[in-house]
């Protein structure tokens, strides 16, 4: 049995890196994992896993490797690190879950395919509480044998359904970038209602309860992530979804629109007010934090009674 290697340990990562862990202690298997911060897989090592300080040493080990990280370049960085490592990568499959652009992953496909390694995208749906549940959906394309190899580590391990985009592996990243202009919008709506709700005297709990009833779970996560406070967290903890995190999946998404005529206003104006959001209040907010924008836009604070109160 080939080892299962893992690299990526934020909001994601350490959910999804648990969950298969779980997975593999019954088969008395261990992951092997890394980290640009090590101390973050701590819990993991207790469940088991094996920690590497290296991506090159988790992928020497490993046929299977995951990653979950912010963006292109940090993904493009490993591969280029585990390229020039000189192990063999003949055979192996790289399983990368992060949100890149397509481009990127025609790019990683080509590298890889050079020797002879295969690569998946898998991108996924779904916050870091689903992700704690297991519960995610997946969106996965690339060779069809490789999948079925990785496919029983994902269903019911990680996720609750994966979507198979067929052979081109940039067709999933598409899905996921696709998915994401109505996430963002969809924060944007739900903010933007929740301040109505505010500034009229109606106010957020009756809207909170409308919106989840009506318009699905979905929604009235995302309409608690602004009245729970957890659009602008404290600033030593880790937002759920980071707010440049979304600003990078619109920017992909607007390119991508551009080069094929399609226009997509309302995620313009979402971006416009998340970047808004991090000039005012920094790198530690969630992607919903375009509310805080919108609250200021209404002469309302950016933050509110739940949030941290300043600071960037
Ligand atoms: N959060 C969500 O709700 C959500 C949902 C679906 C998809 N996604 C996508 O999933 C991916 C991961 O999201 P996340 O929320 O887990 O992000 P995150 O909490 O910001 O974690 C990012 C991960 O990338 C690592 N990393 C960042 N910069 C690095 C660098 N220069 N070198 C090496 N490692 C680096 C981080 O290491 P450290 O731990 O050392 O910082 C961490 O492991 C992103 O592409 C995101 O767009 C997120």
């Amino acid at each position: 049995m080939t080892r299962i290697g893992w690299y990526g340990l934020g909001s994601m990562g350490l959910a999804m890196a648990t969950n298969l862990q779980r997975h593999l202690a019954k088969k008395s298997l261990n992951l092997v994992y890394s980290n640009r911060t090590m101390a973050r897989g701590d819990t993991l090592k207790t469940l088991g896993a094996v920690p590497e300080s290296s991506f090159e040493k988790v992928v020497a080990q490993c046929g299977i490797i995951f990653t979950m990280v912010s963006n292109d370049s940090v993904l493009q960085h490993l591969i280029s690190s585990a390229l020039r490592s000189g192990h063999p990568l003949k055979d192996k499959i790289f399983v990368d879950c992060s949100t890149v652009h397509p481009a990127t992953v025609g790019l990683t496909v080509s590298k890889l395919r050079e020797q002879q390694a295969t690569f998946l995208a898998a991108p996924v749906f779904g916050g870091n509480p689903i992700a704690v549940d297991g519960k995610l959906v997946f969106a996965i394309a690339g060779p069809h044998a490789a999948k079925e190899t990785v496919k029983p580590l994902i269903q019911d391990v990680m996720g609750r359904k994966v979507i198979d985009c067929g052979e081109d592996a940039s067709k999933s990243s598409l899905l996921k970038i696709a998915g994401n202009i109505v996430t963002v919008n969809l924060m944007e709506a739900v903010g933007e209602a929740q301040v109505f709700a505010e500034r009229t005297g109606l106010g957020t709990g009756p809207m909170e309860e409308l919106i989840g009833e009506a318009f699905g779970a979905v929604a009235g996560g995302y309409s608690k992530r602004l009245t729970t406070g957890a659009y602008a967290p404290s600033l030593d903890s880790r937002p759920g979804f980071g707010v440049s995190l979304a600003i990078k999946d619109a920017n992909h998404a607007l390119a991508i629109a551009e080069e094929h005529d399609v226009q997509l206003p309302g995620l313009q104006i979402a971006r416009e007010n998340m970047v808004a959001a991090r000039e005012y209040a920094g790198e530690c907010l969630d992607s919903s934090s375009m509310y805080g924008v919108l609250r200021q836009q209404a002469g309302l604070e950016f933050w509110n009674e739940k949030s941290r109160k300043g600071g960037k």
